[in-house]
């Protein structure tokens, strides 16, 4: 499926891992994601306001065309 399709798959790298995910629920925050789904358990939730940075991560952008990783991207 293309873009514009109606496509819901969810595609994305963690630590370099091509994670697919054909039924992803729109519900879930990133940190629930990381923890729950794929153990990742680094991120913590802790104000779950946006004050304490607990539940940081880090995102970033390959460039096949430098071969380089950009943050932030
Ligand atoms: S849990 Fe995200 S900033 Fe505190």
């Amino acid at each position: 499926m293309g873009e514009g399709s109606g496509s819901s798959v969810l595609c994305f790298y963690v630590n370099g891992q091509k994670i697919e995910d054909s039924a992803p629920d729109p519900k879930m925050t990133l940190l629930t994601y990381l923890r729950d789904k794929l153990r990742l358990t680094g991120s913590k939730l802790g104000c779950g306001e946006g004050g304490c940075g607990a539940c940081t991560v880090m995102v970033s952008r390959y460039s096949d065309d430098t071969d380089t990783v950009k943050y932030p991207f």
